[in-house]
């Protein structure tokens, strides 16, 4: 069936980072330790928290949100611009006085920053109170480095340089919450010019459908409702397999697991969206009826020089064809303001587009130069101040536009899957709607991973209040 080959790694191997988890748990045995893991970035990056949870818990560590208490630490890092590396930087540094009141207290750094050689060199120099570093080709090997600078009182760094591999099979941490994230691909071919993904995740490789069907039969039965199918690029899933089922047949099979209400994924890229992905959205009443299409810019010559493969109007038109078929789909996007070479008038017409699509909310970000990408020499046009101007102006168009839609919803029904607590009123509890709206209401704790209809009563910019029907 696959004609790949050393993509997976080794059951061999994981069989070995199992046995060192059984031995780190043998010598903790009967003491209470603590494990504390802040993650930066992306949904993947969530999800490789839970299998580094998962790891530490089965050594013996208990979750802690308190550093002081904590025996390990464990930054999860994001290279996505450049304000995540300096948090990182930043947080890893007052680190310091902790570690010195507490020698044994490990401290690692993980995740896309490390994949990174000239950041691991950085750590190494400057930050010597940092036991371990990985990056995320290492992910899966957490037990063996955590062991040897546990045991052997060493500075463990790792940084490979490879393509990436799926490790299957190792213990995954999940919160007590009715939605789970599950990793459909890793990695990313895409290369937009800005990007550093394709580098710090390896090239694409997708996980056998059996695989993906284990995670989420076992979350079904655990509770979950709602699954979140996660990849850079969802659309690729399956071409890396010779004949293999593609993505809208995933979400088809995912689809008929007993137990799960709601299906939603993340990210589709533009060029890949196909026609038969927009219908089986409309037609399969699990898939949820929400598309996040990141467009980046609406100018074709920006859009070339990031190396996109689309221009406005191709994707205009896919957004034309979702409209049509699926009429209540709740549309976001992702845009970077300043691209290197934009102008005031390809700047426009990104506002156009925003203007045309009126999307339910948009995800914008100021450019940010990334180390090795090819974006890196390019030179810019417009002052920093000239796009902060720029940036601006789109937030106060988004808002107003935002706004409008979620006005719309005032008055009406929806089934509302309820997630938890609202975090700013222990009375009322929040949810989603089909096309992810957020919405509070007053209600019971006893509902969390029931679907309960909601009249809407009150729209804001950015969520949705509503009281039980
Ligand atoms: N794979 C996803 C998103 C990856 S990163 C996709 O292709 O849509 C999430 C978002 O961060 C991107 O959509 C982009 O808008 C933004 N981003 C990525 N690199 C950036 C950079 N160098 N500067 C500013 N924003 C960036
Ligand atoms: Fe980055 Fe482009 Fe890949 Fe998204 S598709 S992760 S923006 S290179
Ligand atoms: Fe950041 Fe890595 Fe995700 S760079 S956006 S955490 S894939």
């Amino acid at each position: 069936m696959s004609k790949r080959e050393n993509v997976n790694v080794t059951n061999e191997e994981i069989e070995n980072q199992k046995r060192i988890i059984r031995l780190v748990a043998e010598i903790n045995a009967g003491s209470e330790k603590f494990a504390f893991v802040e993650t930066y970035g992306c949904a993947q990056n969530v999800n490789d928290s839970e299998r580094l949870l998962g790891m530490l818990e089965e050594m013996g560590y208990k979750k802690t949100d308190d550093k002081n208490k904590a025996d390990v630490i464990i930054y999860n890092t994001c290279a996505v611009r450049e304000n995540a590396e300096l948090k990182v930087f930043g947080n890893i540094g007052a680190l310091k006085a902790l570690k010195r009141a507490k020698p044994s207290l490990i401290i690692g750094v993980c995740g896309c920053m490390m994949q990174q050689e000239h950041i691991v060199e950085q750590i190494k120099k400057r930050y010597k109170h940092v036991d371990i570093v990985f990056g995320t080709h290492s992910l899966y090997r957490f037990p063996e480095i955590f062991y040897n600078a546990e045991n052997f009182h060493e500075r463990v760094i790792e940084f490979v340089n490879e393509d990436g591999k799926i490790a299957e099979n190792l213990p995954m941490h999940r919160d007590n919450s009715p939605l789970a994230g599950v990793s459909v691909m890793y990695g990313c071919n895409n290369f937009c010019t800005y990007c550093i993904v394709p580098y710090v995740r390896g090239r694409e490789r997708s996980r056998m459908k059996e695989d993906i069907m284990k995670e989420v039969k076992n979350l079904a039965e655990n509770g979950v409702k709602e699954i979140m199918l996660l990849g850079q690029n969802v659309n690729s899933y399956g071409k890396d397999i010779d004949g293999y089922i593609d993505f809208p047949d995933l979400l088809n099979e995912v689809s008929k697991a007993d137990g799960i209400e709601r299906i939603r994924f993340m990210t589709s890229h533009p060029k890949d969206l196909s026609d038969k992905l927009i219908d089986v959205m409309a037609q399969n009443k699990k898939v949820c009826k929400q598309l996040h299409l990141p467009i980046q810019c609406g100018s074709d010559k920006i859009l070339k020089a990031m190396n996109r493969k689309y221009t406005s109007e191709q994707y205009l038109e896919k957004i034309r064809k979702v409209k049509e078929k699926i009429p209540n789909v709740t549309l976001t996007t992702d845009i970077i303001v300043g691209f290197p070479g934009e102008d005031n008038d390809d700047f426009e017409h990104t506002m156009e587009v925003l203007k045309t699509v009126r999307y339910d909310s948009v995800f914008s970000f100021i450019y940010s130069k990334r180390h090795g990408t090819p974006a890196e020499k390019m030179e810019d046009v417009l002052t920093k101040e000239e796009k902060k101007k720029n940036f601006d102006r789109m937030l106060e168009l988004q808002n107003i536009i935002s706004a409008e839609k979620n006005k719309e919803y005032d008055g009406k029904e929806f089934d509302i899957l309820v997630e938890g607590e609202s975090k700013t009123n222990p009375d009322f509890m929040t949810g989603r709607t089909d096309g992810g709206k957020i919405v509070n209401f007053k209600g019971e704790k006893s509902l969390v991973g029931k679907i309960v209809r909601v009249k809407i009563t009150n729209a804001h910019t950015w969520s949705l209040s509503g009281e039980l029907v």
